[in-house]
């Protein structure tokens, strides 16, 4: 028998770390993919606000709000009582204010049960993450390619290929840590701009998406893994398993069963007694 278990805490987290084991994270947004991952063993999800764009087809994720989050999250909760969920706050939930991001930070916490939540920006966001981790709520940065300001970064694409721009993600990285995130989400940034990052860090955890292996874990967007958004493949994006396929076959199966009535077969309906269905044609005359 498969032991059962345990929930993951910030202390396994940075165990792992310490011993050499990468941390796995992926994007997850509702009950049955949070019920799989809990069985696959996954370490982290990350409840993103790119679920504007994969689950709800917007071309940014600008337009998500905090309910939305919230109800996605409480989805995720509910199918997987182990994993370390990660609440993504979206547009304009923290930007405007710290009282703002200590507040929508805390919906997180306290509607969805989450165990943490992240938000992205550098040095000009240190007192958000300040103001949360003084409010209790642990929390994680996000540097690089930040999809909140794809309109200022000009698109999506590599952020610290020059020195300059480098030294600015480095350090933000510091900063961050200081003000207390517990971990940092490199998105996008070259893979030894993120060794450095990582060999610097003290009290903090780096986690990679599309920057390379020397980080102390690995953050997918489930699905790009799974061949089941349409728009664009990053680069980063690895595909484990086309889902989309597969479903897209299963689709056209069920349209051409339909079609010529081999759907559905006596296992797939309910029946009734002779005697049931003799009353009934009685009562109905
Ligand atoms: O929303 C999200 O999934 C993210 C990733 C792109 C890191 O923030």
């Amino acid at each position: 028998m498969t032991e059962p278990r345990k929930k993951v805490t910030i202390p396994t987290l940075f165990k792992k770390a310490a011993d050499g084991v990468p941390i796995t994270w992926l994007t997850c947004y509702d009950y049955p993919t949070a019920y799989l991952m809990e069985q696959a063993g996954i370490d982290m999800i990350l409840v993103g606000d790119s679920l504007g764009m994969t689950m709800l087809g917007y071309e940014t994720t600008l337009p998500v709000t905090m309910d939305d989050m919230i109800r996605h999250s409480q989805a995720v909760r509910r199918g997987t009582p182990n994993i370390f969920v990660v609440g993504d706050m979206p547009y304009m939930s923290y930007q405007p204010s710290v009282e703002t991001a200590i507040r929508n930070a805390g919906r997180f916490m306290a509607e969805a049960g989450c165990d943490a939540i992240k938000l992205e920006g550098g040095v000009e966001m240190c007192d958000r993450i300040e103001g949360i981790v003084k409010a209790g709520i642990p929390a994680i940065g996000h540097l690089g390619l930040t999809p909140q300001s794809v309109s200022l970064l000009g698109g999506y694409k590599v952020q610290g290929k020059g020195a300059l721009q480098a030294k600015k993600i480095v350090d933000s990285a510091k900063a961050l840590e200081n003000a207390g995130a517990f971990m940092i989400l490199l998105e996008m940034v070259p893979d030894r701009v993120c060794k450095l990052i990582t060999e610097r860090a003290e009290n903090c955890l780096i986690m990679s998406l599309g920057s390379g292996p020397h980080a102390h874990g690995q953050l997918l967007i489930y699905h790009d893994m799974f061949g089941l958004y349409p728009r664009f493949k990053p680069r980063m994006a690895k595909v484990f398993g086309n889902a989309g396929e597969v479903i897209l076959n299963g689709l056209k199966s069920y349209v051409q069963e339909v079609t010529e009535k081999t759907f559905p077969q006596p296992e797939n309906w309910f029946g009734m007694k002779d005697e049931e269905y003799e009353e009934l044609l009685d009562l109905l005359g």
